[in-house]
């Protein structure tokens, strides 16, 4: 375990300023995801922490819909940057299978294709500890890519990496919401976006909320 967070961790500091020039504009041709960020934008209150935040575009979206929204992410360089490139919001190195985060202080939480890193044995734990963050009747979203397949990169943007991406089925994220604590509200699984890392594959977003 500790192993693969070092090895996502050191992917992601080697990684940081390619993948965030690659996927700057991924929001502005993603009109579906603009939708579901509007629709949590819409429906969430109080603060909101972004888990996985990268170079924090998403972040940066929510903050100019209005949503009180600050970042954590493992990669030190990605949170380097994000401060950089949106020094009006708050972005910290942290681990989102355990926040710094007191019980029931959220209205919501975004996991924008981060809960991908997550080892399948370790995703119910860090699902409970978003539950435990989120107030009763806090909005949880998640993104991810469908699939069953772990895809793992030695290479990316020319880099060393040792990185492992984690397809997910839609039925299994909402069995494990639900075990943890959620309803889900909404799913959409939508085609991929041009701009996506080979091979394009559907991705999903759903959302759910604390009972
Ligand atoms: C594919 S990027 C997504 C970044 C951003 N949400 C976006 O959509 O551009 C995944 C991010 O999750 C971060 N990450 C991976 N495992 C994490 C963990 N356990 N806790 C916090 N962040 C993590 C990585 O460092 C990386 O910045």
């Amino acid at each position: 375990m500790i192993l693969d967070r070092e090895a996502t961790r050191a992917g992601y500091d080697a990684i940081a300023a390619s993948y965030a020039e690659h996927f700057r504009d991924e929001l502005a041709k993603a009109a579906l995801d603009r939708a579901v960020l509007g629709a949590f934008a819409e429906l969430v209150e109080g603060d909101v922490l972004e888990v996985g935040s990268g170079p924090g575009g998403v972040t940066a979206h929510l903050h100019g819909l209005g949503v009180r929204v600050r970042g954590v992410d493992l990669s030190p360089a990605m949170v380097a940057l994000a401060r950089r490139e949106h020094p009006e919001i708050a972005f910290d190195v942290g681990d989102m299978a355990a926040l710094d985060v007191a019980d029931a202080a959220l209205g919501g939480l975004v996991a924008w294709y981060s809960l991908i890193h997550v080892p399948a044995g370790e995703v119910p734990a860090v699902l409970a500890e978003f539950a435990r963050v989120l107030r009763p009747g806090g909005h949880l979203l998640l993104a991810f890519q469908v699939g069953d397949e772990i895809r793992h990169h030695d290479e990316a943007f020319g880099h060393r990496v040792s990185l492992d991406f984690r397809r997910l089925q839609p039925d299994d994220v909402a069995a494990l919401l639900d075990a943890a604590g959620f309803d889900v509200t909404a799913r959409l699984v939508r085609s991929p976006e041009p701009a996506s890392l080979a091979p394009p594959l559907p991705q999903a977003a759903m959302l759910a909320r604390r009972r």
